[in-house]
């Protein structure tokens, strides 16, 4: 017998930060903890900055912006991409980085709480970036520290930083075919509902004009009420469904999302949607339209049973999961020199460096 996992098997989502206690961004000192600090004007300054970090990011000059500043890296879920890429924009700053990865790693395990954690860790950093698997803890955990906080992920909840460097690439992907973000047409496929990633994205083409957003999931994982009902008050359209060859037929973006199989209550449950949406070359070939973008937050499931972003799909060019990596480090400069105020002050701390070799490809 198949078992069809219900509602009451699945613990109920719960977003964070509730309206009365958004605090909307200053930049300078700010808490980066939710995309609904930001407004349309917000966005657009991260994304100019961004754009003065390609220079550095591609180690062609280099700046000692942050010398002498310590970015605390506490990572208590696995990560590669968030991880590594705060940490080497805030090197490539001129900054030092110091990380605890894991609760094994902490002492947080011996019982010490996000409290102490958080008044400790900002005697010792200028900025700290964390992941934590419970929906706002990040949030807890600023409430407490001396210095800005940036949400690295927290649970099912939100991936502020992730969303503002998905937009980024939208952004760019669309300008090279002549487009701006409004009027995008996207499908959003997979785990919608423990998918943060996909939350927070939502939530940030709010902000943008008449976007139609085509959500693909299995019945049991379907985007949280809320942000659906977010995205329809702000004058967007909303399709739902659970068809994948008919959902990416007429879209400018397909961002495919991994089953979320660390939030399921066990591998057994999560099991039962993994490889239930596959995007390869010949789905893509046949339902999408010429130049449809493909987006994934990464990590993709590679495995066998899961693939829900082929490999047969690298050469093809609309294929943007690599530049949305890669856009991940300029965009987390951006928050950097705006969170610590130094951005008027990059290009005076720089020099061209003597060591760049083009990257290959
Ligand atoms: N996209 C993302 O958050 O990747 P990591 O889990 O590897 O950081």
């Amino acid at each position: 017998m198949v078992l069809s996992p219900c509602a009451e098997t699945l613990p109920p989502i719960i977003m964070f930060p509730k309206h009365e206690e958004i605090i909307k961004v200053q930049f300078a000192g700010s808490n980066i903890l939710s995309v609904h600090q930001f407004e349309r004007a917000d966005v657009e300054r991260i994304f100019s900055v961004a754009d003065n970090m390609l220079p550095y990011a591609q180690r062609r000059r280099m700046t000692k912006v942050l010398d002498g500043a310590i970015l605390g890296s506490m990572f208590f879920e696995p990560s590669t991409r968030t991880r590594v890429s705060f940490g080497s924009a805030f090197n490539l700053l001129g900054g030092e980085v110091r990380e605890t990865t894991g609760f094994e790693n902490s002492s947080i395990a011996k019982g010490e709480s996000l409290y102490d954690t958080a008044r400790v860790l900002s005697g010792y950093s200028d900025a700290i970036v964390m992941r934590h698997p419970a929906p706002g803890s990040v949030s807890e955990f600023s409430a407490a520290s001396r210095v800005p906080v940036i949400n690295g992920g927290d649970g099912s909840n939100e991936h502020p930083s992730q969303a503002l460097l998905d937009l980024y690439t939208i952004k760019s992907e669309l300008a090279e075919r002549g487009r701006g973000i409004d009027k995008l047409r996207i499908a959003m496929v997979g785990d919608l509902r423990h998918g943060r990633t996909v939350h927070s994205l939502c939530k940030l083409l709010c902000l943008f004009k008449d976007i139609q957003v085509v959500l693909v999931s299995p019945k049991e994982l379907t985007m949280p009420a809320e942000i659906v009902e977010e995205i329809r008050s702000s004058g967007h359209q909303v399709l739902e469904s659970e068809a994948l060859e008919e959902s990416i037929a007429h879209v400018d973006i397909v961002y495919s999302t991994r089953i979320q199989e660390e939030r399921f209550a066990s591998q057994t449950e999560a099991d039962l949607y993994r490889g239930r949406f596959r995007l390869n070359q010949s789905v893509y070939t046949s339902h999408c339209e010429p130049n449809t973008i493909i987006m994934h937050p990464l990590p993709r499931d590679s495995r066998d049973n899961a693939r829900e972003l082929d490999d047969d799909l690298n050469d093809n060019p609309n294929l943007a999961i690599f530049r949305q990596t890669d856009n991940g480090v300029l965009v987390r400069m951006a928050l950097f020199v705006l969170v610590l105020d130094v951005v008027d002050q990059v290009d005076s701390h720089a020099r061209d460096v003597n060591w760049y070799i083009e990257r290959r490809f």
